[in-house]
């Protein structure tokens, strides 16, 4: 970091000097010492100093000069850099270009020629203070303010989530209770097995709310920083087979053709076991859910380097540029919509990003408007 500069400008190179000197005793340690014989040569070092970002605590001018008078260079250099402490040095009765100084200039002090060392350099002293003193409050504001905004955008973001989750939560609830009471007033009319139908559709709401619930305790998790997962050497392929089990018969009855292939018979990750399989149950579950009937799903496992790469390939609706952007926040219900009446929070891929995120992992989707979707996960590799 350069050192903060002290800028004296006067057209008599003799002054010039013993001024430079002067102030370079008392202040050479900590300030570089700069000076210019007119108005034009002063403003050309300003702007090399700003172009650089480089203090400028004080500017002491002569006022008497060829071309440029001094209150007339002071005024231009208070537009440039307004917090710089002006000191203009005055011969016999100038006080006319002291007023015009004062006003346009923001003049701290002016100084009768010849000056007294000490009180210049006091001037000076003071002056250097007040200029450090100042730069530190506008530092101290600009991060309270930056603090407030932060925290705002904060609020209104816990606000919105809130008033989401809450009208989420509404539906189902609705729903079961006017299920209940349509039980409560036509119980004696209704035949057994509508009875049960309505009782079915209770169960299905209550099971939507409980899965939203969950999801939004594990945003919240989340979001607290409270996720502490534990790390251990599993293998990867075990996993995704089980799921793959799982979800058969989902797919079964939509006619789609669910696929698994591994490249080698294990792959060993480092990663939390019960994590990774929520990531990949999201995953896949998305790809049966968003996929029209009679269409494939691949699950596909091989290793690149140091990582190990999943890949979840569907050829369901496919996502738009626009949609993929929000693909990883929260609530994101975007164009393409269930295939065969599930359920959808919008949170699923919210959680998946974070739960990698925490894990040193990695996902992202490669997608094509109608063609389909592909989500490819990387978890590091277990050393040896
Ligand atoms: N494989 C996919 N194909 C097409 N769209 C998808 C796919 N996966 C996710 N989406 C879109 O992204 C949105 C967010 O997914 P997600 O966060 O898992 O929430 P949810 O499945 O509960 O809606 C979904 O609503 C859907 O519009
Ligand atoms: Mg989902």
């Amino acid at each position: 970091m350069k050192k903060p500069v002290i800028l004296c400008v006067d057209d008599e190179p003799m002054l010039l000097v013993s001024l430079k000197q002067q102030l370079k005793h008392q202040f050479g340690n900590d300030y570089q010492i700069e000076t210019a014989e007119d108005g034009k040569e002063a403003l050309e070092i300003i702007e090399d100093l700003l172009e650089e970002g480089i203090d400028l605590p004080v500017v002491i001018s002569d006022q008497l000069m060829q071309g440029m008078k001094g209150d007339e260079l002071l005024t231009q250099i208070h537009a440039l850099v307004p917090k710089t402490l002006k000191i203009l040095l005055t011969g016999q009765a100038e006080a006319d270009a002291i007023g015009k100084a004062v006003n346009s200039a923001n003049l701290y002090r002016y100084i009768a020629k010849p000056w007294e060392p000490t009180d210049l350099n006091l001037t000076v002293m003071e002056a250097i203070r007040r200029y450090f003193q100042e730069k530190e409050l506008t530092q101290f504001y600009a991060s309270l303010e930056k603090k407030v905004t932060d925290r705002t955008q904060e609020l209104q973001q816990k606000n919105q989530f809130l008033s989401i989750a809450v009208h989420d939560l509404k539906n189902p609830l609705s729903a079961i209770r006017g299920y209940a009471e349509m039980i409560q007033s036509d119980l004696d009319d209704m035949p057994k097995a509508e009875i049960l139908e309505v009782v079915d559709r209770i169960v299905l709401s209550s099971r939507q709310m409980f899965e939203l619930i969950s999801s939004l305790l594990e945003v919240n998790e989340i979001e607290s920083g409270k996720m502490n997962l534990s790390l251990e050497v599993m293998d990867i392929v075990h996993i995704l087979q089980w799921l793959n089990d799982h979800y058969h018969e989902r797919a079964k009855a939509k006619h789609i053709d669910l696929q698994f292939h591994s490249q080698a018979e294990q792959y060993y990750v480092m990663a939390n076991e019960n994590t990774t399989r929520q990531v990949f149950d999201n995953l896949i579950s998305n790809a049966v859910k968003y996929s029209p009937y009679d269409k494939c799903v691949c699950v596909r496992i091989c290793q690149d380097k140091n990582v190990v790469r999943c890949e979840i390939q569907d050829e369901g609706p496919g996502l738009s540029d626009e949609d993929q952007e929000k693909l990883f926040g929260q609530f994101s219900r975007l164009t393409p919509k269930p295939t065969g009446g599930e359920h959808s929070t919008g949170l699923g891929l919210f959680i998946v990003k974070k739960l990698l995120d925490s894990m040193q992992g990695n996902v992202w989707c490669e997608s094509t408007l109608g063609k389909g979707t592909t989500f490819i996960v990387e978890l590091p590799v277990a050393k040896e």
